[in-house]
């Protein structure tokens, strides 16, 4: 074992110490990926990537992929969004309010992870909150376990996060795209350990299971990601890089209020 790793708090994901992402050898990036599949997100503390070498990280993870609905940063670097939040803006900033696993309304072929890097970090607010899926399905009694073995969920981007996104294509001037519409089994499995995939911003239904249980299941199932012991609330240091798995990790943006602050994004398949 060449990285050193520490857990985050309730063990949801891992900090990968002393690395420099720049100039990772073949076997630490084999690692790297290892640990990313295994404890969902990986956060590394100030790497303060160049645009370059931050592409150039994504494309050992996978192939990274434009993301039609947010800016990008140039023409040199078409993978990498700018998501920027200004002091006078008012409304829920881009992916807040409801935990999500990042597009979960696109079929089979969708992205599957996400990486964010810290451009300019406003002190004491700003957090990303991460859940764990793979710590939530353990804790979740036998007879619910039993009753969604089979059961999948209808996701659709007009969800209830779609309050966002609408306000951001307006700002940005996009015209309102149809809402777009997928179905996924909810319990998932990442190298042999489940997951939950219950995407709370975009579910909107849960089918296979009994009628009468497919209200109470999909409440019951966005309560408990919801749980204070599967949560980590990581507060960013300008330059950190944190990259998650969208099956078997959920996220959400913390409130900020009349700061300013800069991310770069790349999303990889
Ligand atoms: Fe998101």
């Amino acid at each position: 074992m060449s990285l050193s790793i520490t857990p985050g708090t309730n063990n949801v994901g891992a900090y990968i110490n002393s690395v420099d992402l720049k100039n990772l050898d073949q076997n630490q990036t084999i690692e790297l990926k290892k640990t990313l599949n295994e404890f969902g997100v990986i956060f590394i503390k100030k790497q303060n990537l160049d645009p370059e070498s931050y592409q150039n990280f994504a494309k050992n993870i996978g192939q990274p992929v434009v993301y039609p609905r947010l800016k990008g940063l140039d023409k040199k670097f078409p993978f990498i969004n700018v998501i920027e939040r200004k002091p006078s803006d008012k409304n829920l900033s881009f992916g807040s309010s409801w935990l999500h696993q990042d597009t979960s309304y696109l079929g089979d072929d969708r992205p599957r992870y996400t990486m964010l890097m810290g451009i300019e970090i406003p002190t004491g607010q700003g957090n990303t909150i991460f859940s764990s899926g793979f710590n939530a399905y353990e804790k979740l009694p036998e007879e619910i376990k039993n009753k969604i073995k089979d059961a999948t969920g209808v996701f659709s981007s007009a969800g209830p996060i779609a309050v966002t996104r609408l306000e951001r294509e307006k700002e940005m001037g996009i015209k309102s795209s149809e809402s777009m519409e997928a179905e996924h089994p909810i319990v998932k499995t990442v190298d042999g350990k489940k997951t939950l995939y219950v995407s709370p911003g975009h579910l909107i239904k849960i089918k296979n299971v009994n009628d009468e249980d497919s209200t109470y299941l999909k409440d019951y199932l966005i309560d408990h990601v919801n749980k204070e012991e599967f949560i980590f609330s990581y507060e960013w240091s300008k330059g950190d890089v944190c990259l998650w798995d969208n099956l078997s990790i959920l996220h959400m943006a913390s409130e900020i209020k009349n700061c300013k602050r800069v991310m770069h994004r790349i999303t990889i398949k």
